[in-house]
């Protein structure tokens, strides 16, 4: 018996110290001065990791790191078991946005399986591409900052992502994902610098992060399933939604891309986040379109607001500019939300709004010990329904219009 521990304790440690290899960005000429492009180099360590037959560490140095390029990391071909990126350094892009602007990521996964990217910081410098779009000229759409696409238990952990282009992170059908401690900033005024965008993906985990940008802090697009959103900071921004349309295939510009078709949301749960400053709470929204998409269990739980112009939001006639969607209803099923313990103010009266569909009416809501003031502490907060179906429970601050 002593024997076989022994030799257990040997095989551990041998296999320990023998099973991972790692990889300097630096030994292949990568140069954290801020100048020298190192995207080769972060390619050259990338390949060498992923040809690896151990599991591999790709070692990210202080410095300032210049990707002057959008770069892309395959693991169709990977023999790797899992490739750990640690970064120590800030990776950042050049400032002149047309580098990396039409390529629709800066820094892109593709097909990787077991990658965890830890510490370090995005810097993609997105200031002169918003001052473009903001000065109302026409200007490209801008790359998301990191973007992770049919890849399988992914970990991203401790990484800070700042100003970015478009979005920050997007991830796109993967599945068993864990973001942890992230945080990620863009000024208030940036558009479209959404934090964490999802789309077909499935068993997706946000901890303990912290998010405030110039748009959503949490995107959850057509196709996602089994969510869990725990102890996420959001603001100043605009808050957690759903948007029950795919925004890069061209559903905010108008006409392109609305697809019929689209996937449903399943199974999210959002607890413990605080919501501070922004313009919406916890919001499903949906184009006032034909679409067989449905969002079916949701519970929003112990949510902090605090002056939040729309707290809890369920808009289902969304057609701004009376674009491509007038006297349409939405076809979009909304069922089975739970919000259970919602605190805090809203920056306006109207504290719940429940404004379903009139083609297929909401069913199922729950509201359950919901208490929101109206900051205008000498006018209370009310509700309004319409086609909205269920129960409200405990406390019901404002008075449920259910
Ligand atoms: C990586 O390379 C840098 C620069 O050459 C060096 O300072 C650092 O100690 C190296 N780190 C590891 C883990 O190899
Ligand atoms: C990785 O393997 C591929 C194919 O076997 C080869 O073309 C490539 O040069 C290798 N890369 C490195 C860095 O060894
Ligand atoms: C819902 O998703 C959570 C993970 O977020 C998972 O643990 C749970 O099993 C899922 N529930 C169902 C009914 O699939
Ligand atoms: C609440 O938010 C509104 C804008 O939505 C702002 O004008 C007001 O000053 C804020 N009040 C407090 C107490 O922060």
């Amino acid at each position: 018996m002593k024997n076989i521990v022994f030799l257990v304790i040997i095989a551990l440690v041998s296999s320990s110290a023998s099973s991972k290899v790692t990889y300097n960005v630096t030994s292949f000429g990568a140069k954290g001065d801020g100048n020298t492009d190192s995207t080769k180099a972060f390619l050259s360590a990338w390949s060498a990791a992923c040809n690896s037959t151990k599991s591999a560490v790709i070692y990210v140095p202080t410095g300032t790191f210049l990707l002057a390029t959008a770069i892309t990391f395959a693991g169709e071909r990977c023999q790797s078991s899992s490739i750990t990126i640690r970064i120590y350094g800030t990776l950042v892009a050049p400032f002149n946005y047309a580098a990396i602007a039409n390529s629709g990521d800066w820094i892109r996964f593709h097909r990787v399986n077991h990658v965890t990217i830890s510490g370090g910081t995005l810097d993609a410098r997105g200031g002169s591409l918003w001052s473009c779009k903001t000065s109302g000229k026409s200007c490209p759409s801008g790359a998301t900052t990191l973007g992770i696409y049919n890849s399988k238990n992914i970990v991203i952990s401790g990484l800070k992502s700042i100003n970015s282009q478009m979005f920050h992170i997007l991830l796109d059908a993967c599945t068993n994902a864990r973001l942890q401690g992230v945080s990620i900033s863009a000024s208030g005024a940036s558009p479209n610098t959404d934090g964490i965008h999802l789309i077909s993906s499935n068993g997706v985990t946000i901890l303990n992060s912290k998010i405030a940008t110039g748009d959503d802090c949490i995107s959850i697009g057509p196709g996602n399933s089994n969510l869990w959103i725990q102890t996420v900071a959001c603001g100043p921004g605009h808050g957690i939604r759903y948007a029950l349309c795919n925004i890069l295939f061209g559903c905010s510009i108008g006409s392109l891309g609305w697809e019929l078709d689209e996937p449903g949301v399943q199974n999210i749960t959002v607890t413990m986040a605080t919501f501070r400053g922004t313009q919406n709470g916890v919001r499903i929204k949906t184009w006032a379109r034909a679409s067989h998409g449905f969002v079916t269990g949701a519970l929003f739980q112990h949510v902090t607001m605090v002056n939040v112009s729309n707290p809890i939001i369920i808009e289902q006639r969304y057609c701004p500019d009376k674009n491509n969607c007038p006297n349409q209803v939405s076809g979009v099923k909304i069922k089975d939300v739970v919000y259970d313990d919602i605190h805090g103010t809203s920056a306006t009266k109207v504290a719940v709004k429940l404004d379903c569909s009139q083609g297929n009416p909401c069913s199922g809501i729950r509201l359950k010990d919901v208490n929101l003031n109206y900051v205008r502490g000498n006018q209370p907060a009310v509700s309004s329904c319409a086609y909205a179906a269920g129960t409200a429970s405990g406390i019901s601050n404002p008075t449920s219009c259910l």
